[in-house]
């Protein structure tokens, strides 16, 4: 029996929870949630029922954490925000294990594949392998569909008793038309009564007897309705359980058609489904089934294979996540220090609690919690007890385990940015401490690309636009990507272009290309010096990703005549390599566990 005297009971005291912790993941949750990716305070203030005061004091700290980014009078979720879903991520092991064999099934079918896990009636999308088409709706990793409307939910409601249909029963009851699943389109509403304005008192008395008798008549509809619903999903979760697959045969949209099979760890528990997705235009559940279940089968046999595995080495594991638990820029004492009342510290810490889970596979301790984020283990309990409350962390025998709920907050939402989304409000932030244009350009054959650029409001600026190629040889940007190609690769590009002189000053010869490009790689930044165009100065640096892989550039570019060579260096590189920086590190939280996509 395992030791229980440092951690907390179940049902904990609510004089025990942490108010800013809770406030603070309100405000995510509801920008997770909300239509639109933008939110104003004010509304934030209203779906919360949090005071406007403290929607501003949240708000300023998740702003100064780098969860949230402001923007004009809105707030957005920032790409930071992907670190709270990738703790649960990372603590299950499930990514490594399952997603290779995922992608590897749905370029075999040429079909999307999904990996889904149970969280509580609903089934929540944790791995997508997409293939993008245009007739299908497509979920993210962190959305959420109700139980009965996909493939995944019949095989996790075998393993239901009676309190988990209790639950089912009672959440469908109260919403039939599934408007708290915001990803999937609401079911058919029943007939409604829809009265203009009555004229007279009478017509008025009038309308109101006939609302009541509708809405008794749509209460006796909406029983049978919701026990119509029970019985065709009790019926599905049986052939689940005895077929050991389930189909969605469009419960979610017309066209939409599904087969799933449960994956098991070593204990034979059910740990996820996975899902391979088509259309009724390509197929009908039944081919689907034939089509897709073999492979599907030997995907699962190997992800089963995968799971109980001895995990990759946990120190490793514990290394890499506990550097994307830690804070980045200042700590959280001295971000209190500058910010005093404005900032809420507990909010802060209970933040790092739960992106602390991702450096451990499993369950973790409080002590190893408290460890791993320098705090007293007093205060990681009081962010634990809240963290259990809110449904967000569970403690078990062996410890406490960060639940797949922790995706609502945000992870559909950041998950899905591309490149450019991430990359544009870095660049906009340059352009206003340097007052010149920046850009973001990936390599494209011999080419640079450019993918993203915010333009200076200088009058007289370069005129460049997104997806204008240039020779990757004559540009710093160029030269930063090359830098970053393994040896044979960068010899193959080279090996394909005769370099022009576009100016008096253009590198031409192999040898001094050769060498501009390790002085590139040996200095961390690129420079050219009107080699692309007379006039034209560039510098560049390079954006990673998560693994330390050279993705794409970013660079300011200036007229060479308004400033001495050293004095640009001198201004300009501090800010490009802070900005390169910032979009590596929010590219590393977004990508963690979803490709990212360029645009
Ligand atoms: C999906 O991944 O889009 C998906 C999976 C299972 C379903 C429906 C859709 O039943």
């Amino acid at each position: 029996m395992a030791r229980r005297t440092d951690e907390t009971e179940p049902g904990a005291p609510p004089e025990e929870l942490v108010g800013p912790l809770e406030r603070g993941l309100a405000v995510l949750r509801a920008m997770a949630t909300g239509q639109g990716g933008r939110h104003r305070p004010g509304d934030l203030a209203r779906t919360t029922g949090l005071a406007r005061s403290t929607v501003d004091r949240v708000a300023t700290t998740l702003v100064r954490l780098g969860y949230v980014r402001a923007e004009d009078r809105d707030l957005l979720l920032a790409p930071r925000a992907a670190e709270l879903g990738n703790a649960y991520l990372s603590s299950t092991g499930l990514p490594e294990a399952v997603g290779p064999h995922a992608v590897a099934l749905a370029d075999e079918l040429d079909e999307s594949v999904s990996v889904a896990v149970p969280d509580g009636d609903g089934v929540r999308f944790v791995a997508q392998a997409a293939r993008r088409r245009a007739m299908a709706i497509s979920f993210r990793a962190g959305d959420v569909l109700p139980a009965e409307r996909c493939a995944p939910g019949a095989l996790f409601a075998a393993g239901w008793g009676d309190t988990e249909w209790e639950a089912w029963r009672a959440r469908h009851l109260k919403d039939p038309l599934d408007t708290g699943f915001p990803s999937v389109p609401p079911r058919t509403s029943s007939p409604s009564a829809s009265l203009s304005a009555s004229a007279s008192p009478s017509e008025a008395m009038e309308a109101v007897e006939a609302v009541e008798a509708v809405e008794a008549v749509e209460a006796v509809e909406a029983v049978e309705a919701v026990e119509a619903v029970e019985a065709d999903f009790r019926e599905r979760t049986r052939r689940g359980r005895e077929d050991g697959w389930a189909a969605d045969d469009q419960l979610i949209e017309s066209g939409l058609i599904a087969v799933a099979l449960p994956v098991h760890d070593p204990a034979g528990a059910v740990v996820c489904a996975v899902s391979v997705v088509s259309h009724t235009s390509r197929h009908d559940i039944g081919s689907l089934a034939g089509f897709a279940l073999p492979p599907l089968r030997a995907a699962v046999a190997a992800m089963e294979a995968a799971l109980a595995a001895p995990a990759a080495s946990k120190a490793v594991e514990a290394t890499t996540a506990q550097v994307t638990a830690e804070p980045t820029g200042p700590g959280v004492a001295a971000l209190k220090e500058e910010l005093g009342a404005g900032f809420l510290q507990s909010l802060a810490r209970g933040l790092d609690v739960l992106c602390a889970f991702g450096a451990v596979r499993g369950p973790v301790r409080l002590a190893e919690l408290a460890r791993l984020t320098g705090l007293p283990r007093a205060t990681a309990r009081r962010s634990l007890i809240t963290l259990c409350h809110l449904g967000y962390v569970r403690e078990d025998e062996d410890g406490f385990r960060v639940l797949p709920r922790v995706l609502e907050l945000g992870h559909a939402r950041v998950s899905g940015l591309t490149l450019v989304e991430i990359a544009t409000p870095h660049l906009a932030d340059l352009v206003l401490r340097v007052h010149e244009s920046a850009s973001l350009a990936v390599l494209d054959g011999q080419d640079i690309r450019y993918v993203a650029r915010v333009a200076s409001s200088r009058i007289m600026h370069i005129d460049i636009r997104v997806g204008t190629r240039l020779p990757a040889y004559a540009t710093s940007m160029g030269r930063v990507l090359l830098a970053a190609l393994p040896e044979g690769e960068r010899a193959a590009v080279f090996a394909g272009v005769t370099p022009e002189a576009l100016t008096p000053h253009t590198v031409t010869t192999p040898e001094a290309l050769a060498e501009a490009v390790t002085d590139t790689a040996r200095r961390g930044y690129g420079w050219v010096e009107q080699e692309l165009e007379e006039g034209l100065r560039s510098l560049a640096a390079p954006v990673t990703d998560g693994g330390g892989r050279v993705v794409a550039a970013v660079n300011v570019a200036l007229h060479a005549g308004r400033r001495s060579a050293e004095e640009s260096l001198g201004t300009l590189l501090p800010h490009l390599l802070a900005t390169a920086a910032g979009i590596s590190a929010d590219l590393a939280a977004v990508s963690r566990w979803s490709p990212v996509r360029v645009s």
